[in-house]
């Protein structure tokens, strides 16, 4: 593996740690905790309950910091914490994408504008007139992909769980993200429902989509080129 011709990993956690604090109490979480996405490789995170899967994501995704002076998040081997914060805003808008167990979607937009938001954000309001049509076929264009091309004009809450999903991944990949960060995507979905799910983010990833997929279930994890253990703080690559 230690070939001198390779290019920096994608996207790497290099000894990350994190503390939280909790009044005077310190919860260490991530004691250097280490993982490398290639280009277009689909991953998946393990780990018990509490065991720091979603804070190892946030990090990755800079929506958390890690500890300072040990450590760091490298995009395309440039730490992040170095970034300035137009960097770091661009980074977590286009650079990479999020979805959430619970989707998060906004319940008083249509589904067509909860998708297209990501595009909307960070451009002036002159600009966003501009380019909302733009934006509005490249959102539809993506629902349509999703099957949800007869649900634009709906509100979240008249969707299905899975249906929900579908809109929250097509708002994630509206910027054309390098790589999506999944929290437990079918978490909240029955095994069908989830493995539709499943299935579009394997399309996603054919089409080149890297994916760090956290999850429980050992049955969603080998749908991913790898999985990786998160245990005492640290991953490690097998059971
Ligand atoms: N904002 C916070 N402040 C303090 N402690 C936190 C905070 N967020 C998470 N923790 C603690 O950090 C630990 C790891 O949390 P995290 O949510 O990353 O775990 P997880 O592996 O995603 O768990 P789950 O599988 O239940 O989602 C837990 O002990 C949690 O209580
Ligand atoms: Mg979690």
């Amino acid at each position: 593996m230690s070939d001198g011709s390779r290019t920096p990993p994608l996207l790497e956690a290099v000894e990350v740690r994190k503390t939280y604090q909790l009044g005077a109490t310190e919860v260490p979480v991530l004691h250097g905790a280490s993982l490398e996405v290639r280009g277009g490789e689909w991953l998946s995170v393990m780990g018990s309950s509490g065991s720091g899967k979603s804070t190892l994501l946030h990090i990755l995704g800079g929506l958390d910091r890690a500890d300072r002076g040990r450590g760091e998040v490298r995009f395309e081997g440039a730490s992040i914490a170095r970034f300035g914060n137009r960097d770091l805003d661009r980074y977590r808008n286009r650079t990479v994408g999020f979805v959430f167990q619970f989707y998060h979607l906004l319940p008083e937009l249509s589904v067509l504008e909860n998708a297209m938001l990501p595009g909307l954000v960070g451009r002036v309001p002159f600009a966003w007139r501009q380019e909302r049509s733009a934006l509005m076929s490249q959102a539809s264009d993506l629902l349509e992909r999703f099957g949800l091309a007869h649900r634009l004009r709906h509100r979240p809450r008249e969707l299905s769980g899975g249906e929900r999903q579908r809109v929250a991944i097509a708002r994630a990949l509206m910027n054309r993200p390098r790589v999506l960060l999944a929290d437990e995507p079918t978490g909240n979905l029955d095994s069908r429902t989830g493995g539709e799910i499943l299935d579009l983010l394997a399309e996603e990833h054919r089409r080149g989509l890297g994916i760090v997929m956290v999850t429980h279930d050992a049955s969603i994890a080998e749908r991913a080129d790898r999985t990786l253990w998160l245990r005492d703080g640290r991953v490690v690559e097998d059971s």
